[in-house]
């Protein structure tokens, strides 16, 4: 099956940008079959896999929360049984990459779980997100982000495996930039960040800080209950989303989620295109600006990526030497380097892309090759000045 959407987390191609997220004692195997069919990952756990985490477990279960302890059976092996759900989704979800959400106090049987979770081709994903204080008192889940040499220690050592290695975490517990650029440094290859907002939904300029502070696969997740709320993630700069309560409810939702960007990726050619940067697009829009000519949030975009405006100028024809987008010598500045999306009506644009026999689709692919370009030569100037 084609790749259209381009998505890898190190090693691993996922097929689209739509996760089952976590849930613990709910998202097995069987679960990710029945409710997240076609999903590009489906995230099983979490797991508590030392006597800490166990502890933490069966207390929170004491007091009803049942679900942290999620062994089926007490006297399992718990990395039987993450084997056994790894094999059921591979088995039973050939579009659909596992991945294991794991605790523990120890790094031990971390590295026990990484071994196993790399020899199946499935991602590991560390839950620095759990907020039960039966696990933070321990140092578990969220608790991890109060030491931070500790934490970065743990990722290392889990990525020296050669495990696929995904980070989870809330984004309003630590400010997202600089957790994305730590979990970015320390090694993770995926940062999944809950965006929530305590009792009103999802922080959806969090997801866009994380984008800009690192090129690692972002899966963004919380309160996505239709396809506008995804959107909004991907348009803010998420590589993929990622869903619990609302697959929960309703079998059909993933599946809904996967055709809806199907479609639109295969209808526009740029599924997750990032807002414009006057509506506080993240650094990828560059693509799509013009000239600095005249008084706009353009402006504070290159200061804040650490250009020159003639930096930027210069950047931006250099990227498109000898490409399509150099053409278009009758829109508004002499070129399609600066025009803007395919979404926004212009006719010089469209005139001058119907002249160069170029599709929207592609005119939007080419804008996406454009601001990776200048991705990298954003994070090119940046390690110039930190060296
Ligand atoms: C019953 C339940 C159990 C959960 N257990 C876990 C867990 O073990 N690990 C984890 O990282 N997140 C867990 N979560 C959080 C979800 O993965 C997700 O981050 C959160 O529900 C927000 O996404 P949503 O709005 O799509 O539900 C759990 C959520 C629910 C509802």
């Amino acid at each position: 099956m084609e790749n259209i959407f381009n998505l890898k987390a190190d090693n691993i191609v996922i097929r689209n940008p739509i996760a089952l997220s976590a849930m613990a004692g709910v998202t097995d195997g069987k679960f990710a079959e029945t409710y997240a069919k076609n999903a590009g990952i489906a995230v099983l756990g979490s797991y508590n896999l030392d006597e800490e985490s166990e502890k933490a477990g069966a207390e929170a279960a004491a007091r009803g929360r049942t679900e942290f302890f999620a062994r089926e059976d007490v006297n399992n092996d718990v990395y039987i049984q993450i084997e056994n759900e790894i094999d059921y989704v591979n088995l039973k979800m050939p579009e659909t990459v596992p991945a294991v959400s794991v605790r523990s106090a120890s790094l031990t049987p971390l590295l026990k779980a990484a071994e196993l979770i790399k020899s199946k081709n499935a991602i590991m994903e560390l839950d620095i997100h759990c907020r039960q204080p039966e696990f933070t008192e321990r140092g578990l889940g969220q608790s991890l982000l109060k030491d931070t040499q500790k934490l970065a220690e743990m990722i290392q050592k889990i990525k020296e495996t050669g495990v696929v290695l995904s980070v989870k975490f809330r984004t309003n517990v630590v400010d997202p930039k600089t957790a994305a650029e730590f979990f970015d440094a320390a090694g993770a290859d995926v940062i999944h960040a809950d965006a929530m907002i305590e009792g009103k939904g999802a922080d959806i300029e969090a997801i866009a800080k994380i984008r800009n502070a690192t090129r690692k696969l972002v899966i963004a997740n919380n309160s996505v209950d239709d396809f506008d709320a995804a959107l909004d993630f991907f348009s803010s700069g998420a590589d993929m989303v990622s869903v619990a309560r609302a697959a929960a409810d309703d079998p059909e939702f993933i599946p809904h989620l996967v055709k809806k960007i199907t479609e639109y990726q295969q209808e526009t050619g740029w599924y997750n295109t990032p807002k414009h940067v006057c509506k506080r697009g993240d650094n990828r829009s560059l693509a799509f600006c013009c000239p600095p000519v005249k008084y706009c949030g353009l402006l504070k975009k290159i200061d804040e990526v650490g250009l020159t405006n003639e930096e930027f100028v210069q950047l931006k024809q250099d990227a498109v030497k000898g490409t399509p987008l150099e053409g278009g010598k009758d829109t508004c500045f002499g070129s399609l380097v600066w025009c803007c999306k395919g979404t926004k009506s212009c006719f010089y644009r469209d005139e001058a892309l119907s002249d160069l026999g170029i599709s929207q689709v592609d005119y939007m692919k080419m804008k996406r090759e454009l601001s990776e370009k200048i991705l990298d030569a954003i994070d090119e100037k940046k390690s110039r000045a930190s060296n």
